[in-house]
């Protein structure tokens, strides 16, 4: 299995674009299912989950094709309504898929998700806003059987929890219901934004995208775009935590500053120095971070919790004690244990996670336990005295397009085993 081997203690420097979004790529390509014709999406990262992905586009009928960041998606002759169990298994996003294909094919067979390495992922909402636009499901033995006996209508939909792939299938189906839907309590988050930007440049009628009340006026057709995938926040994020954990200066061009809201206040509190021009962030590091006094994972705009795990490992070399309550999943502190290997001082109980700061951590082999712990682990190999070797890269391939080698043009010295 793959591993990177990191020769920690270099001071990163330099500057990088920001990749495209993995979570606003995946529903947009879910998308271009519902939308007819040929879509262009640009800045697609390329990533394992897009790949999955574009085999779930293909398996439904659609020709796709890729070109450099772009991604060509036509769906003009597909017809599909199922996703095979072994697609679904690989990517549990792929629950994004069930809107896309409901609109379009007007009944779908998937299988549930399941839980997955971060926790339980139940889809209880995803499949209450179905079942309020008008979608009879069965569920019996892990698959779903969706059908929409009568017409699709516009309803009130009320999430008990701002979910984001919930608000995603949700504004999918409803767009192409008829009479208006209003989601209650929909997720905020840019990749919702992002996802009705795409569908409203389709001809689809969604107001309020970005707050906590969406309005969809139903519309009978959509026809394909083009369209630019925002940049990731998460990998902007851990890119500037490197920087910060090295003590090092360095720039990130191509970004939405305001999507990090919540994020570069915690680098200031720890003594980075952040500026901003248009769309580049630039971090300069001090040489010895500051604890963070508490921080709390929260739906958007509250801080993240795909960076919780990333900035565990700053805190872990900060001076002080810090405190960090993860709020979203039940299972995210699964790189605690690899971090301890490293030298790290950390306590959990349930959500709540205590980290006293080191003077050092030191280089072992360990196992990236999922996508954003992994990245966690490569952040604290790059400070850790010795040789770090992170293990079970397909996590972090799932998420962070060309990560070593970004991080080695930023000065970093690491290797990919195969
Ligand atoms: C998305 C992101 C993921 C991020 C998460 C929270 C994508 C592809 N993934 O995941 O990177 O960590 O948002 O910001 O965009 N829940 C239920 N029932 C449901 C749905 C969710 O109980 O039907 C719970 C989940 O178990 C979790 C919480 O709600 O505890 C948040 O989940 P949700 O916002 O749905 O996250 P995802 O869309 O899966």
């Amino acid at each position: 299995m793959a591993s990177l081997v990191i020769n920690g203690g270099r001071r990163l420097n330099g500057s990088l674009v920001a990749q495209g979004s993995k979570n606003s790529a995946l529903p947009i390509l879910a998308a271009t299912y519902l939308v007819n014709g040929k879509s262009i999406i640009h800045n697609c990262p390329r990533l394992s989950d897009v790949e999955c992905t574009i085999k779930i586009l293909e398996n439904l009928g659609c020709k796709t094709e890729r070109r450099g960041t772009d991604l060509i998606v036509d769906s003009t002759s597909a017809s599909g309504h199922e996703i095979p169990e072994s697609l679904m298994r690989e990517m549990r996003s792929s629950v994004v898929f069930l809107g896309a294909i409901l609109g379009r094919a007007k009944k779908a067979k998937i299988s549930t998700p399941g839980g997955c390495e971060i926790g339980l992922r139940p889809i209880d909402l995803h499949l209450f806003a179905m079942r309020k636009l008008g979608v009879e499901i069965e569920e019996s033995y892990g698959k779903l059987l969706c059908t929409i006996p009568q017409n699709l209508k516009g309803t009130k939909i009320t999430l008990t929890f701002p979910s984001v792939g919930a608000t995603e299938n949700a504004v999918l189906l409803a767009s192409v219901a008829r009479g208006t839907t209003t989601i209650i309590n929909a997720a905020r988050e840019p990749e919702i934004i992002d996802l009705c930007n795409f569908l409203n440049k389709c001809g689809a009628k969604i107001s309020g995208a970005g707050e906590s009340v969406i309005v969809i006026e139903g519309v009978e057709k959509l026809e394909a775009t083009e369209h630019s995938v925002i940049c990731d926040r998460i990998a902007a994020a851990t890119y500037l935590f490197a920087g910060a954990i090295t003590g090092g200066d360095i720039a990130l061009k191509n970004t939405v500053p305001q999507h990090l809201n919540s994020i570069l206040p915690v680098l200031e509190e720890t003594g980075c120095e952040i500026s901003i021009k248009c769309n580049e962030i630039r971090l300069k590091a001090p040489l010895k971070l500051r604890r963070i006094d508490k921080l709390i994972t929260q739906p958007y705009p509250g801080f993240p919790t795909d960076a919780q795990a990333p900035i565990m490992t700053l805190t872990a070399i900060a001076e002080g004690t810090s405190v960090i309550v993860e709020n979203i999943f039940e299972s995210r502190f699964k790189h605690v244990p690899e971090l301890l290997r490293m030298g790290a001082k950390i306590r959990t109980e349930g959500r709540v996670a205590v980290i006293d700061g080191v003077k050092r951590l030191y280089g072992a082999s360990v196992v990236s336990p999922d996508l954003r712990g992994g990245s966690a682990l490569v952040l604290a190999g790059l400070v850790a005295h010795g040789t770090t070797e992170v293990g079970s890269l397909k996590h972090i391939d799932r998420g962070y397009e060309n990560f070593e080698n970004n991080l080695c043009m930023l000065n970093a010295d690491i290797i990919r085993m195969e």
